[in-house]
């Protein structure tokens, strides 16, 4: 079994979670079931994968067969951009739950800080400025109605999320951001620490399979391979388990079932403390800015605004 962490509401989250946000709706059955075999007992979800629905089959073929139970899993999803209205948030969930196939989320956050017109998609025209006091009063009725047994955000800047704190009755239990060795997160892992909010680290690989991003950034960076040759374990897997020594869960994405495996071979060893000092020395650089939330039109006007001035 995988190791967990705590979460402030008292359950404890997989510290590995399979990412499923660019695996093709063909290929997510094949991922689950191979990801769930290995040992994990996270899924990352969003309506935004377009994937939601075969990762519900998988999740129902699973249960069937006695593989896994629900109690046994940490389902993740999120609410898109186009349902922060107070009065979608509900829909929106329910929505994700009969994709899902599920009664309850273990994990539901708010996917950004960005807001589209309800039904829309990212684009200059479809901007909305977020109300994410507002947004967050709807997803705290999710809490206690248990739809949703913990409620988090992703993408929140340090700002963002001291703002969230600073209003919310129910505390967001994670945080979940790009965080890899390429964009340690310093600033940020401090505040979550010291706010009882749990960091996730999304694109733990530094996301070598999206487009426009250089993923040659953490798997191909010298010292992350020096460190893999000394301890004889693979790039990903360093950096999957350096994640894990900074105190935050980690959710690569895969579809191919030996690299699900290899990436969920990070618990009988660890990277030695005289070494983790060297990672540094790693320049840093965010690699997912969030270009399509950028706009003239959008409330963020530069990357700047978008994150506060944190990149
Ligand atoms: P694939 O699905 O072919 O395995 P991230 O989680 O940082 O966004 O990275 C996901 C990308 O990294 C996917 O394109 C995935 O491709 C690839 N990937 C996943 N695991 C490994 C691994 N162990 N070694 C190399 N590439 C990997």
């Amino acid at each position: 079994m995988a190791e967990s962490f705590a979460l402030k509401t008292g359950a404890r989250i997989p510290s590995i979670g399979l990412g499923t946000g660019l695996t093709e709706p063909n290929d997510v059955d094949n991922a689950i079931y191979a990801a769930v075999k290995a040992g994990y007992r996270h899924i990352d979800c969003a309506p935004a994968y377009h994937n939601e629905k075969e990762i519900g089959l998988a999740l129902k073929k699973l249960f069937e067969e006695g593989v896994v139970k629900r109690e046994d899993l940490f389902i993740t999803s999120k609410l898109w951009c186009g349902d922060h209205a107070p009065e979608d948030v509900e829909e929106a969930i329910g929505a994700t739950l009969k994709d899902l196939q599920l009664e309850f989320l273990d994990l539901f956050l708010i996917h950004g800080p960005i807001r589209i017109k309800k039904g829309t998609t990212m684009g200059p025209e479809n901007f909305l400025p977020p109300d994410i006091p507002a947004t967050w009063g709807a997803m705290e009725k999710l809490y206690d109605s248990g739809k949703a047994r913990a409620i988090g955000v992703s993408n929140f800047s340090c700002k963002k999320l001291e703002d969230l704190l600073a209003i919310a009755r129910v505390p967001p239990a994670v945080n979940q951001v790009e965080c890899h060795l390429v964009w340690q997160q310093d600033k940020l892992r401090k505040l979550c620490q010291s706010r009882g909010v749990h960091l996730s680290a999304f694109s733990p690989l530094g996301s070598p399979g999206t487009s426009g991003v250089n993923g040659a950034g953490v798997l191909r960076n010298t010292i992350v391979i020096s460190v893999a040759e000394k301890l004889q374990k693979t790039p990903a897997q360093i950096a999957l388990r350096w994640g894990l020594q900074m105190g935050q869960s980690v959710l690569p994405k895969s579809s191919n079932e030996a690299r699900i495996k290899e990436n969920f071979d990070i618990f009988s060893w660890s990277i030695p403390e005289d070494l983790m000092p060297a990672f540094s020395d790693i320049k840093q650089v965010k690699l997912l800015r969030g270009e399509l939330a950028v706009h003239p039109l959008s409330v963020y006007k530069t990357f700047e605004d978008l994150w506060d001035g944190e990149i």
